[in-house]
């Protein structure tokens, strides 16, 4: 087996592919995907090829190579251990209709056993078993058996595992067979063993797909008009393998970065040692994403950004690492000197990647200190017994309740295993199952969605919801302005569409009270006002006038949205709820009422719709 550096893998698989089987290298494209709505960052080479894939001519041809660095955020959990990373490099090749599963799977044995002479009995590989969709792949397995795989090191496996794509939720795909290295405790694999029956010892380095099947909206698969091939090999997992170290974190360009978050000599402590490679991961990824254009916030791929920040500094906090603002630029800055000779936009934007970085990690500081108040507060409120409760066959252990823990993560970005840290601290342990529930309850409202989007990579449209969402503030505030405060809401239901909200009222509404209702709220939003939201008990939010559905279950502490400002007397509304809202209502757009109804005795339905507010919208904080 060769020992190569990365840089010369990389080189060695391009020049492999441009000057051997004639492709054509294209430059790898941005993280953040042009013109495709259906995901959040570039997750595979193959996506910004979707077109030429679907059958439009690429002017560099049919047969390309490149190296594509990744965000994936799916196997973030997995993060930490040897091999899983949420920012790579793929290097990849692609036929759009010329070679298909002979040549490819031909030149990746080729590269693998004659230019990095990978030991033959060391490969393994995966094909795709088959179902109602596409048939078993026998014929990428008898290619590799024709080359020197043996059968016993051919595993078939489901849709699950050897099936790409497609990248969103519509597009080309395909099953694939996959190579993998082995990495067990013997020299050689036993006899009969591949990665069908040993998922542990076998490392995949490099995936062919055989894109012939268009997904469409209904879930069905259609024959492309061309037969595909899109392949991804895993730099830093074959870097790992000719390196001949234990892990992707201790190639040649990772090292440097490992080393300058952890001392080498405390490595032994496992622990320790997963949270110094969850810091390099997620601040590989951020220096990458920030290097591409996006800075953190609260929606889609920036709240992605935040969120890997936030947990590398949360690895950070309890390895024991200061983090005033310093320490992110500092690893920063190791992955730009790793880095930046290959991606130029790293050095060209390092002053801001760091002071982006440096901002980023003194506000979560802060926001930390408070939640680690308002997580003392409830520890004592708990201690006095008031919220404490005694699970039912274990008189001696306290739980912190999930309801909280859930206002610490929703408010204060505290991840779940944060709390539970802190909990464990205090002898508490934390009531799992209610915060799961309190996260589903949260289900349709953007936060939730943009976790959903944070392991499942996939947009939806959540700006267009938490417009309508601050529009339905509006819109309550309006009516009781209108119609008088015995308006309450009955119920409310919003798609990325349209906004329904049901409230009391005996009578039909006149053309004229719907019309000062519509300028009302027409009004509010071009005054453009602040809105934030502060923390209070119910009986707090009661005593400041804040309307809300008091029937609901609220926690000890409710959030109460104030659209306006408080000094300059300009508050429209005030209500108690989860958020998230728009940051001014400016952002909400032109407010339009289209119906309303009655739905029940009593009660009348209104529904509206927002138009030509901007596409990316910040979300209220607290005040
Ligand atoms: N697009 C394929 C993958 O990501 C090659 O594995």
């Amino acid at each position: 087996m060769r020992s190569l550096s990365t840089d010369a893998l990389r080189r060695a698989y391009i020049d492999f592919f441009v000057k051997k089987h004639g492709h054509v290298e294209i430059p790898g494209a941005s993280l953040i995907p042009e013109n495709d709505p259906t995901v959040l960052f570039t997750t595979a080479g193959m996506h910004p090829l979707v077109p030429y894939l679907l059958g439009e001519k690429h002017p560099s041809g049919s047969c390309l190579v490149n190296c594509q660095h990744c965000v994936r955020t799916q196997d973030i959990d997995e993060v930490g251990d040897s091999s899983h990373l949420t920012f790579f490099e793929m290097l990849g090749n692609w036929s759009f209709g010329a070679y298909f599963k002979e040549g490819a799977i031909r030149m990746s044995f080729q590269f693998l056993t004659e230019v990095l002479e990978l030991p033959k009995n060391k490969l393994a590989i995966t094909c795709f078993a088959g179902d109602t969709d596409a048939p078993c792949d026998n014929e990428s397995a008898r290619i590799w058996e024709s080359l020197g795989i043996p059968n016993e090191r051919i595993g078939f496996l489901t849709k699950a595992k050897n099936w790409w794509g497609p990248a969103g939720h519509t597009g080309p795909c395909g099953p694939d067979t996959e190579m993998f290295y082995w990495i067990g405790p013997s020299e050689f694999p036993p006899p009969g063993s591949n990665p069908a029956n040993d998922e542990v010892n076998w490392l995949e380095i490099w995936n062919d797909v055989f894109m012939e099947y268009n997904k469409r909206e209904d879930g069905t698969f259609e024959p492309l008009r061309q037969r595909n091939v899109d392949t991804g090999m895993g730099l830093e997992r074959v870097a790992q393998v000719l390196q001949g170290v234990e892990s992707v974190y201790e190639t040649d360009e990772m090292l440097p970065i490992l080393k300058r978050v952890l001392r080498e000599d405390l490595w032994g402590d496992i622990q320790r040692l997963r949270h110094a490679r969850i810091i390099v991961d997620h601040l590989r990824a951020a220096t990458f994403i920030i290097a591409d254009g996006i800075e953190p916030s609260n929606v889609d791929r920036s709240y992605v950004l935040r969120r890997l920040i936030r947990r590398a500094i949360r690895s950070a906090r309890a390895i024991g690492i200061e983090h005033s603002g310093s320490f992110t630029p500092t690893v920063a800055k190791e992955v730009i000197a790793q880095h930046g000779h290959v991606y130029g936009s790293l050095r060209t934007n390092e002053q801001k990647i760091c002071s982006i970085l440096r901002r980023e990690e003194e506000q979560f500081g802060k926001t930390l200190q408070e939640g680690l108040r308002h997580f003392t507060k409830t520890v004592s409120t708990l201690r006095d017994g008031v919220q404490a409760w005694r699970a039912p066959q274990d008189d001696t252990v306290t739980h912190f309740d999930g309801h909280t823990a859930f206002h610490l993560y929703d408010t204060y970005g505290f991840p779940i295993e944060l709390t539970k840290e802190l909990a464990a601290e205090q002898g508490l342990s934390v009531d799992e199952a209610g915060f799961a529930k309190a996260f589903e309850e949260h289900q349709e409202l953007s936060r939730a969605g943009a976790e959903k989007k944070f392991t499942g990579g996939l947009a939806d449209h959540s700006a267009e919801t938490t417009k309508l969402h601050t529009a339905t503030h509006l819109l309550n505030a309006a009516l009781r302005k209108v119609l008088g405060q015995h308006v309450q809401q009955k119920g409310s239901n919003i798609t990325a569409e349209r906004l329904r909200f049901d409230f009391n009222h005996s009578e039909k509404m006149t053309q004229e009270q719907i019309a000062e209702v519509e300028r009302l709220v027409n009004e509010v939003i071009e005054a453009d006002l602040p809105v934030a939201y502060h923390l209070t008990t119910v009986e707090g939010a009661k005593r400041e006038g804040a309307v809300g559905v008091f029937d609901e279950r609220y926690g000890s502490q409710v959030k109460v949205y104030v659209v306006g400002d408080d000094t300059k007397k300009t508050v429209f509304s005030r209500e108690i709820c989860g958020g998230p809202h728009v940051s001014r209502t400016g952002m909400i757009g032109a407010f339009n009422i289209q119906k309303e109804e009655s739905v029940a005795a009593g009660v009348r339905r209104i529904k509206a719709v927002v138009t030509g507010g901007p596409a990316e919208i910040d979300v209220a904080r607290e005040m």
